[in-house]
C-alpha cells in the first residue's frame, strides 16, 4: 500500500530516541520531509542526520514542547525550511519516575504531588500546546493528520501509575474533541495506545533490548500479559508501533477519526 506521504512536512515530538525515533524513521522512509524535535539537541540532531544518511529530508528542532514561546519559535522554524506541517505526531511523553521505591512507580497516595506537574505539563500540557501551534496551518491547508501517543493506562488504567493514566486518558478525549471540531478541515485526529516498549533509550530491567525471558523473570511475568507478546517472546519496539502511526499520519486514513488504536499486543482489548 502506497502511503503517498512524500513531500508532506511531518513533526514530531520526542524523536530523539526510542518509539518517537522509530516514528521518524518511518516518516522519512514513506517520503515525508521530518522535523525531529527533542528537549535535548543532540539527540534530535543525531535522529535527523539518520534520516539524511538514508536519503531522506530532516530538520532536527530542540526545544521544550511544555514551554509556548519555544513550541511557537519551532514551528515557525519548520515553516521557514521545510514548509507548513501538516503532519503532528504528539509522542513526547514521560512516565513516572521507576527509580522511586527500589525501581516500583508510587501509589497515587505515595506520590508527592509535587511530580504530578511533570507528568501532566508534558503528556498533556505539551500536546495540547503543539495542537494549538499546528492546526492553523492544516486548517489553511484543508488537511492535517495528528496522532497522538497514548498508553493503555490511559484507557484502562493502571496501578502505581494513576496520574500518568490521568494524563494519557486526558490526551485521548482531548483528541476526540479536536477531532469533532476540525473534521470539516480535513484534518483527523487519532491515538495509538502503546503497552510496554522495548527500545535503545531504555538503559536496564526488563524493557531493555537484552531482556528475555530467560534471563530478566520480570520480563517473564510481563509476557503473560501480553497475548502477541507471549508467543513472540519479546514486547513491542518502536518498528511494531511505527507503521501504525503512519497509517494513520497518511492520505489512506481520511475515514478514521476520533479513534484510539491499541498497539499493545493485546494487553487491552476495549
Ligand atoms: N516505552 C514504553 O514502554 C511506553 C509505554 C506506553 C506509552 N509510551 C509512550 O510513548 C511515548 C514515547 O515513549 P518512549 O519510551 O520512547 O520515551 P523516552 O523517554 O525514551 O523518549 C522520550 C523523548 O522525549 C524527549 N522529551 C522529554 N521531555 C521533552 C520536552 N519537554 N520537550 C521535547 N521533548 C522532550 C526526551 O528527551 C526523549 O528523547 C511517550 O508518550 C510514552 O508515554 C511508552
Amino acid at each position: 500500500m502506497k502511503l503517498e506521504m512524500e513531500g508532506r512536512v511531518a513533526v514530531v515530538t520526542g524523536g530523539g530516541q526510542g518509539v518517537g525515533r522509530g516514528i521518524c524513521l518511518e516518516l522519512a522512509r514513506e517520503g515525508a520531509f521530518v522535523a525531529v524535535n527533542d528537549l535535548f539537541e543532540e539527540r534530535a540532531e543525531a535522529v535527523a542526520e539518520e534520516i539524511r544518511q538514508q536519503g531522506g529530508k530532516a530538520l532536527a528542532v530542540a526545544a521544550d514542547i511544555t514551554a509556548q514561546d519555544q513550541v511557537r519559535a519551532m514551528f515557525a522554524r519548520i515553516q521557514a525550511e521545510l514548509g507548513a506541517p501538516t503532519i503532528l505526531v504528539n509522542n513526547a511523553g514521560i512516565i513516572p519516575e521507576r527509580r522511586e521505591k527500589g525501581g516500583k512507580t508510587p501509589r497515587f497516595l505515595d506520590m508527592p504531588v509535587e511530580d504530578w506537574a511533570k507528568i501532566v505539563n508534558l503528556n498533556v500540557y505539551g500536546t495540547m500546546l503543539c495542537c494549538r501551534a499546528a492546526l492553523p496551518a492544516m486548517a489553511e491547508n484543508r488537511w492535517g493528520r495528528i496522532v497522538n501517543i497514548i498508553s493503555e493506562a490511559g484507557r484502562v488504567g493502571e496501578a502505581n501509575m494513576a496520574v500518568y493514566s490521568g494524563a494519557k486518558g486526558a490526551i485521548a478525549a482531548f483528541g476526540k474533541a479536536l477531532a469533532r471540531e476540525h473534521g470539516r478541515d480535513g484534518i483527523t485526529v487519532n491515538a495509538v495506545a502503546l503497552g510496554a516498549v522495548s527500545h535503545e533509550g531504555i538503559k536496564d530491567g526488563p524493557l531493555h533490548v537484552d531482556a528475555t525471558p530467560e534471563n530478566n523473570e520480570v520480563l517473564a511475568k510481563l509476557l503473560s500479559m501480553y497475548p502477541i507478546g507471549k508467543g513472540a517472546g519479546r514486547l513491542a519496539r518502536p518498528d511494531d508501533v511505527s507503521a501504525i502511526v503512519a497509517f494513520l499520519a497518511s492520505n489512506r486514513s481520511l475515514f478514521i477519526t476520533g479513534q484510539t488504536v491499541g498497539a499493545s499486543g493485546g494487553y487491552a482489548m476495549v
